[in-house]
């Protein structure tokens, strides 16, 4: 397990996270439920937006806000004063109702709807990421009907692939994000953009994959860029004074993956910042500013999911489940790319591993799995399971499967837990629903 002062295994055996006992959120809040840490969330954004001013200069953390969005993310994010990224009128709907300021709001999309592009200007958003041609088009037309400018990145695909899990790389030359550096596609938007009467080209933004531990993958995809940037001079006269590095940095999972206290993770921002300045000096490019847009390092390891424990199915010589109250409705992760976890029996955390089980979720699919092989000691119906590093990418793709309720989550604080997401309730279920008369 990667303890911490905040996640820790108090003095009853107990799990606790942020200071309260994870047996007593159990009980009060009931489960599924995810559990958000505050000071692991404040703390990643201090860290990093201090490390840019520090260590850089003029730059900005966007939180990734696709990893977790809801409105007290962004009140949080607002608080820190960094930015956030955005990627559908939805995320920025609930940015917008949290008093986000919308000059601090990236937007990103490789199909952002006309509803989402004109739904973005009338925020003001400070940032428009350029993801296709057609879309720029869109978007000159929606500006030069409103008679204004505004400012935009050109998402360029460096080609640089991450060593991480197939379906999360990005920036492959088959990528469905993007320009490509390689093709000439990225020069020729660049000289469009530049052309557009309503569009201000400030710089440009990648976005390598996510989960990615190899340092070097960043700072090869930031010296892709810089010299990109040092091309668009040399053919345009034109000098980016942004530059978006996207977000990605891995964090901790289960045994394998490497462990990073803040400091750490200022280490992934370290290596981009020295290559971007070494970038900037061996073409003489001015320094632009520095924007990363990290989510699931920011909110990964501050979230854990409490379930309680349910039916056990033991079929001898082959495998047993351990089925919990939650699934895939809550946390897709394993059935979408196989992602593995650490879980622990909250209310016997300080017993050792006795047995390796497979966590069952209660949705009609077999492959409904937390994961397999997971070392735990032996369960027992009513145990209140913890999956760890569950924060980010788990409420996100949560859905009603099964019609089974999306699980509420609570922001802990020095023992206090209270709602960030209100449970739902079966009429939230049919809300929506409409029986034609005729069905009646
Ligand atoms: C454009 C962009 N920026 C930032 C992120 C955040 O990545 P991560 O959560 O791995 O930091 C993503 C996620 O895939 C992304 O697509």
């Amino acid at each position: 397990m990667n303890t911490r002062d905040t996640l820790r295994v108090n003095e009853r055996g107990h799990l606790e996270i942020g200071g309260a006992d994870c047996t007593e959120l159990a009980k009060n809040f009931g489960t599924p439920l995810y559990v958000f840490d505050e000071d692991y969330i404040r703390g990643m954004m201090r860290t990093l937006r201090d490390t840019i001013a520090r260590e850089y200069g003029d730059g900005l953390v966007l939180y990734a806000s696709k990893a977790f969005s809801c409105e007290a993310m962004y009140a949080i994010a607002k608080q820190e004063k960094i930015g956030a990224d955005v990627v559908s009128g939805g995320e920025l709907y609930t940015a917008m109702k949290a008093g986000f300021p919308a000059e601090n709001i990236c937007m990103h999309g490789n199909n952002k709807l006309p509803s989402e592009i004109s739904y973005a200007l009338d925020c003001g958003v400070g940032l428009l990421v350029v993801d296709n041609s057609s879309e720029a088009d869109l978007l000159e037309a929606e500006c030069a009907a409103r008679g204004r400018v505004q400012d935009v990145l050109l998402r360029i695909n460096p080609g640089v692939e991450a060593h991480t899990h197939k379906f999360i790389q990005t920036a492959t030359p088959d990528s469905k994000f993007g320009f490509s550096v390689q093709s000439g596609s990225a020069e020729e938007m660049t000289s469009y953009l530049l052309k557009s009467p309503h569009l201000r080209l400030r710089g440009f933004h990648c976005h390598i994959g996510s989960q990615i531990f190899e340092k070097q993958s960043f700072v090869l995809a930031a010296e892709k860029c810089l010299s990109f940037m040092a091309a668009m001079r040399e053919k345009f006269a034109f000098e980016a004074d942004t530059l978006n590095l996207g977000g990605g940095f891995g964090i901790w999972y289960c045994d394998g993956d490497e462990k990073f206290d803040f400091e750490g993770y200022a280490g992934y921002l370290r290596a981009l910042i020295t290559a971007v300045k070494a970038g900037c000096g061996k073409y003489g490019l001015k320094q632009p500013r520095l924007m990363i847009e990290p989510g699931r390092s920011i909110v990964g390891e501050a979230g854990i999911t409490l379930y309680t424990v349910g039916a056990i199915k033991e079929i001898k010589g082959i495998r047993k489940y351990v089925a919990v109250d939650g699934g895939m409705f809550d946390d897709p992760r394993y059935c979408l790319y196989g992602s593995k976890y650490t879980a622990l029996l909250a209310n016997r955390a300080d017993e050792p591993a006795t047995e390796k089980v497979s966590i069952a979720g209660k949705c009609c699919e077999s492959g409904d799995l937390i994961g397999v092989d997971m070392p735990l000691p032996e369960a027992r119906r009513g145990d209140i399971l913890a999956v760890l590093s569950t924060g980010a990418y788990n409420y996100s793709m949560a859905s009603n499967y099964n019609r089974n309720l999306i699980p509420p989550a609570v922001l802990v604080k020095d023992g206090n837990a209270e709602y960030i997401v209100k449970p739902q309730s079966y009429e939230d279920l049919v809300r929506n629903d409409v029986l034609p008369e005729r069905l009646k």
